[in-house]
């Protein structure tokens, strides 16, 4: 055991205990960060800030919210938003801190693309982040059914089925998830269960494995230069600051990150107070009626361009059926992100714009997702340019898949051999 000495203050005594000075070394004073990097690196810690607000908003809420399919609706359309003073603020802020939370996970996603820092060493810190995008999504699903409307019953009624698409035992799988025979009051209770306890300790464990992640390879920088972090971190340490190509995580790259965050945050409010119906969907102010299928069921604008996916595929292909194609197309949507980092064959880091090839594809599968997003919200049986909307979502599922797994790899490969 370690040699404790009397304490010479409240500081030194945890120290002696908990190494709290090295941890702050190693953790935040001497954690360098690259000089060279601009706002798109704030957008973790205004990620890291949206998870702070979702927390604290859906602790208030919990406070009068009823996990019970009777008086769901209620609660949050009549007590919360009229009764409890300031309720509606909270739901205000929980429903569009949910909605730019995907936002930033997509602007920060493809920041990573464009300048390829997924790579050399940084492939965990971008398995953490795909998987952060998979519980959030999830997350955001269980949450979206809590109010009890009609968009939450048919939504949660369209999702569970999914799951008969699994071969043999695919019927009882969505039994066991909604806890009956068809969505009810048990659904309720156990998406209640994982919107407010097991998920977000699951995305509290996975956000911590992700700074972990980063520690070690460091960020990636605006020219993806190789930076001995060892040699500069001296250099700053000796007071060479301006000579040295590196700023310590505290207090060089928070304070300025503060103030992208602060930025953000009248962005934020004014949507919280002018814009808030942009998170909310008015057939979700009908409660939840098993009797009564809305005439079009589309899911919030984070998830249409999957939902494209699973609808694009409209034909059987022998004994495969056209609901099982798109389901599989589906998953792999999801799933396939992870896999990035295989997928690019070549061990450059540097940003899209130095490989003309690699940017193209970059903006063209900007384009595929969003034109997906835009399909997605489309009724499946409308008209575009007299071509049927199944036809173009069905050809940009496809586009979506070739790009990814045929497209990124021959790229790669070429710069490869290009040397
Ligand atoms: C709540 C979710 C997330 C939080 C709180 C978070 C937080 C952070 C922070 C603080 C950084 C360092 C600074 C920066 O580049 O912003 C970072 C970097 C990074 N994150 Fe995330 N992140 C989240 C989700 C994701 C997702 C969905 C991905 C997608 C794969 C991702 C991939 C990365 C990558 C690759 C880096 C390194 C960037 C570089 O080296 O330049 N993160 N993240």
């Amino acid at each position: 055991m370690a040699h404790i000495r009397k304490a010479t203050s409240l500081g030194d005594w945890f120290d002696q205990r908990l190494a709290t000075t090295k941890f702050w070394k190693v953790m935040v004073s001497e954690y360098w960060i690259p000089k060279n990097i601009n706002f798109l690196w704030a957008m973790g810690v205004i990620l890291m800030t949206l998870f702070i607000l979702l927390f604290v908003s859906g602790l208030m809420l919990m406070m009068y919210y009823k996990p019970d399919a009777n008086l769901a609706f209620d609660s949050v359309n009549y007590t919360i938003m009229q009764e409890v003073e300031y309720g509606w603020l909270w739901r205000h802020i929980h429903a569009i801190a949910a909605s730019v939370t995907f936002l930033i996970i997509y602007i920060h996603t493809f920041t990573a693309i464009y300048y390829r820092s997924y790579k050399q060493g940084r492939e965990m810190i971008w398995v953490s982040g795909i998987l952060l995008f998979l519980i959030f999504s999830a997350e955001a699903f269980s949450g979206y059914m809590l109010p009890w409307g009609q968009m939450s019953y048919w939504a949660a009624q369209v999702i569970t089925q999914l799951f008969g698409g699994i071969p043999v035992i695919g019927p009882a799988v969505v039994e066991w998830i909604r806890g009956d025979y068809a969505v009810s009051d048990p659904t309720l209770t156990r998406f209640f269960m994982l919107h407010v306890c097991l998920l977000p300790i699951v995305i509290i464990a996975v956000i911590a494995f992700h700074f972990y992640a980063l520690r070690f390879p460091h960020v990636n920088n605006l020219e993806g230069e190789e930076i001995d972090f060892d040699l500069e971190a001296d250099k700053y340490l000796e007071g060479k600051t301006a000579e040295s190509k590196v700023i310590p995580f505290w207090p060089g790259f928070l304070s300025k990150d503060f103030f992208y965050v602060s930025i953000f945050m009248v962005f934020f409010f004014y949507l919280v107070g002018f814009n808030f119906n942009f998170a909310m969907d008015p057939i979700n102010f009908d409660p939840a009626n098993s009797l009564k299928t809305p005439p079009h069921i589309y899911p919030e604008w984070y998830f249409l361009w999957e939902y494209e996916i699973l609808r694009g595929f409209f034909f059987d292909v022998g004994p495969m059926k056209a609901a099982d194609i798109g389901l599989i197309a589906f998953a792999f949507a999801g799933v396939s992100l992870i896999f990035i980092p295989w997928f690019d064959r070549s061990d450059v880091v540097a940003p899209a714009h130095k490989n003309k090839a690699f940017f193209i594809w970059f903006w063209v599968l900007i384009i595929d997702l969003i034109l997906l997003s835009v399909f997605g919200k489309l009724p499946a049986d409308g008209i575009t340019g007299g071509i049927d909307n199944t036809y173009i979502g069905f050809v940009l599922s496809i586009l979506y898949i070739i790009l990814l797994v045929v497209c990124l790899p021959l790229i790669t490969i070429a710069e490869r051999k290009r040397g």
